[in-house]
């Protein structure tokens, strides 16, 4: 990563959402979109004294900012993260400017928070001359989460600091993370539902499951887990079919965990009947975004029946690392 862009890739998970919280794996990669950061110091650059009054202030270029409190990943989410990055680094005395671009929609399940508080803690590094390795800055990203979400598995922040397409299981002992190198990239379709989903509320859903079934449940993580090894096999091969296929069940197993939506199971659908060879949800579901694979010469067309339906849809690839950010 070029440390002077201040970037925190967005992701996609291609297989095992939830189960990966309770220590089954998944598969993660980055996407080519992200979140960038920039941070000013007003006295540093004008040359004038303190202003002993003179407050920090976040500015998030292009997200509608809803301060209310049951919106957890806009703007007022967003100054607690940036609140605890500039305590834990050590400079929450000095004012600063902190803005924010993003590429990425929120509330999505393409890990903005993490992108976010991994973009903020770059910015804040480089303007006071710090210094953190990528695995402290994973970390401290790692914290935002637990404040965004409670109880992240870590595959977010870790795609959002690395950029690279991993295998992830969080254990006891720590994260076992593993980085695919992906022989030939696999085109991607994602697919917004319109409708923002806050994966606290998901996560929150699929525990109280597991609370009450938790033989089932843990049958359902397992399952998920078998698939992403077969994943992991099929993409070691570029076997496209066979990843699809293994996303297409892996999808039905998150709809028995009750974490798909109508408007997910819709896009699903359309993608599958327009070609796509896989297509899931992605992220914490219930709203939020799908994922679609096809062969390269049909994902176009997949893409254009999502848009034409009235989706908004990006292109992206599965890569070792994203396109030239890394
Ligand atoms: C969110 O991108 C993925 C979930 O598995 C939550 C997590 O792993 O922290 C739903």
């Amino acid at each position: 990563v070029d440390p002077a862009q201040n970037v925190g890739y967005g992701k996609i998970i291609l297989l095992g959402e939830h189960s990966v919280v309770y220590g089954y794996r998944a598969i993660a990669a980055p996407i080519n979109l992200a979140i960038r950061a920039e941070v000013t110091r007003p006295a540093a650059v004008a040359g004038a004294r303190p202003d002993a009054a003179a407050k920090s202030e976040l500015v998030i270029s292009g997200w509608d900012s809803d301060p209310a409190a049951h919106n957890p990943d806009g703007a007022a989410l967003a100054e607690r993260v940036a609140t605890l990055i500039a305590a834990r680094l050590g400079v929450a005395d000095t004012p600063v400017r902190v803005e924010v671009f993003p590429e990425l929609p929120r509330a999505s399940g393409l890990g903005a928070s993490a992108a976010l508080a991994v973009s903020v803690i770059r910015a804040l590094v480089h303007s006071f001359g710090l210094s953190l390795s990528e695995e402290e800055i994973s970390q401290l990203a790692f914290e935002c989460e637990q404040l965004v979400h409670g109880t992240p598995s870590g595959i977010d922040n870790t795609v959002a600091t690395f950029g690279q397409t991993i295998l992830f299981r969080k254990t006891d002992a720590g994260n076992e993370i593993e980085e695919l190198d992906i022989p030939v990239p696999i085109p991607v379709v994602v697919g917004l539902t319109g409708v923002r989903s806050l994966t606290a509320d998901t996560v929150g859903r699929v525990h109280a499951g597991w609370e009450k079934n938790p033989q089932h449940y843990e049958a359902i993580f397992s399952e998920i887990d078998g698939l992403v090894g077969t994943g992991v096999e099929a993409l070691r091969r570029g076997d496209l079919p066979a990843l699809g296929e293994v996303m297409n069940l892996n999808h039905g197993l998150l709809n028995a965990l009750q974490v798909s939506s109508p408007e997910l199971e819709a896009l699903v659908d359309l993608a599958r009947r327009s070609g796509a060879l896989g297509a899931k949800l992605t992220g914490g579901g219930g709203g939020g975004a799908m994922i679609a694979i096809a062969e390269p010469g049909r994902i176009h067309s997949v893409a254009n029946t999502l848009d034409v339906a009235g989706y908004q849809t990006y292109l992206t690839e599965i890569r070792t690392s994203p396109n030239g950010r890394v």
